[in-house]
């Protein structure tokens, strides 16, 4: 029987080809040309002024929070639903994160429970899964409370809210490149902002705080987050489908409202299809436990499936933050799957994991 994974990346012969033209042709492996043009696809197709790339997206948010001078005796609103890269990138920067709870149908920060108080200085927003909440709303919270709004939109990168790309809606928007994103270059993460100091303040960060480029002087404490060009010109073969891609997603998550229609206790959230390709295809289950037993059963039918995040505030070190006070993303979050979601699935497979969702649900 065939292995459906949950997710896996889709590489075509085009890499194959400009990774080993690359090689060939001289370049130095690291950060250059090539990574400049994967900034400038990505800039150019969400309408930001400029970009940086670097290793992770775990890295991009922890350098936005730096870039943006948050530290020692800052708080930062994160929303109890998201990866735990999302938190961390504050308790790494030295601030303290301060939850709040999610929409339970967009699984977004919900702004009438966020806990103000005056050491509050920004709000990491999460469109996670490429959905969101009133995005002008979240702009105005942050403008009317005097807040930096960091847009993790890691999962995001193709998803609009409008006509406006989301990534782009805050001071500093944050993509991520790993393999089951919907681009991936291995590792990688870019930031987005249209503010000129705030990029020039992150390029300085990234690359050991010289004065210039290439220069051995330095005017500040760096780091070295630069990013590779052997990564990037993958990067940038995939951003040049970047269009099928988004289409997709989207067709791929149809195909699967319409094969899970019947199905007794599978939930899917409402999903805009014209803004939003889902990096994963997720469903609600009626509890935790017939989840878990729901991926114990795919896994005998050669099917991958992965439960959604724990909410953070259910994690080992962060359950002193207020376990118990986040009612939606704590009763939402164990009920949760990510169906198979790879963009290289056919028709006929996501048909096999409908049917096995109905075999056991009904
Ligand atoms: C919402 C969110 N934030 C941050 C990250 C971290 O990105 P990376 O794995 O590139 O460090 C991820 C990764 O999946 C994510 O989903």
């Amino acid at each position: 029987m065939e292995f459906i994974p949950q997710v896996e990346p889709y590489l075509t012969e085009a890499e194959a080809r400009a990774a080993a033209e690359y090689l060939r042709s001289g370049g130095w492996l690291t950060e250059f040309r090539q990574t400049e043009r994967l900034v400038e696809m990505v800039t150019s197709l969400v309408g930001a002024r400029h970009g940086a790339m670097v290793t992770s997206g775990t890295v991009a948010l922890y350098l936005a929070l730096k870039a943006l001078g948050l530290g020692p005796g800052d708080e930062v609103v994160v929303p109890n639903y998201t990866m735990i890269a999302t938190i961390n990138a504050v308790v790494w920067v030295g601030a303290r994160p301060v939850l709040a709870d999610v929409e339970p149908d967009t699984l977004c920060l919900d702004l009438e429970t966020v806990r103000l108080c005056r050491h509050t200085r920004a709000l990491i927003y999460v469109p996670i899964n490429g959905r969101h909440g009133d995005m002008a709303r979240v702009v105005e919270f942050c403008r009317e409370h005097g807040l930096y709004l960091v847009e993790d939109a890691a999962q995001a990168l193709g998803a609009r809210a409008g006509d406006k790309y989301l990534g782009t809606f805050g001071d500093i928007g944050v993509y991520s490149f790993t393999p089951h994103k919907i681009v991936t270059t291995g590792q990688g993460g870019m930031l987005v902002t249209d503010d000129d100091e705030l990029i020039g303040r992150i390029r300085k960060l990234k690359d050991f705080h010289r004065t210039a480029p290439a220069s051995d002087w330095h005017d500040g404490v760096g780091f070295n987050f630069k990013f590779t060009d052997l990564q990037a010109v993958v990067g940038i073969e995939q951003m040049k489908t970047i269009a099928w891609r988004v289409q997709r997603k989207k067709e791929i998550y149809a195909r699967y409202q319409q094969g899970l229609s019947g199905c007794k206790g599978v939930e899917m959230l409402p999903t805009d299809l014209e803004e939003c390709p889902p990096w994963f295809v997720d469903v609600l289950l009626p509890d935790q436990a017939t989840r878990d037993e729901l991926v114990a059963f795919l896994k005998e039918r050669g099917i991958g499936s992965r439960p959604f995040y724990p909410p953070l505030s259910f994690q080992p070190m962060y359950q002193e933050l207020g376990r118990g006070s986040f009612p939606v993303s704590e009763e939402l979050a164990p009920r949760g799957l990510w169906l198979p979601s790879s963009l290289g699935l056919s028709d006929e497979q996501i048909q096999r994991v409908c049917q096995a969702l109905a075999e056991r649900l009904g």
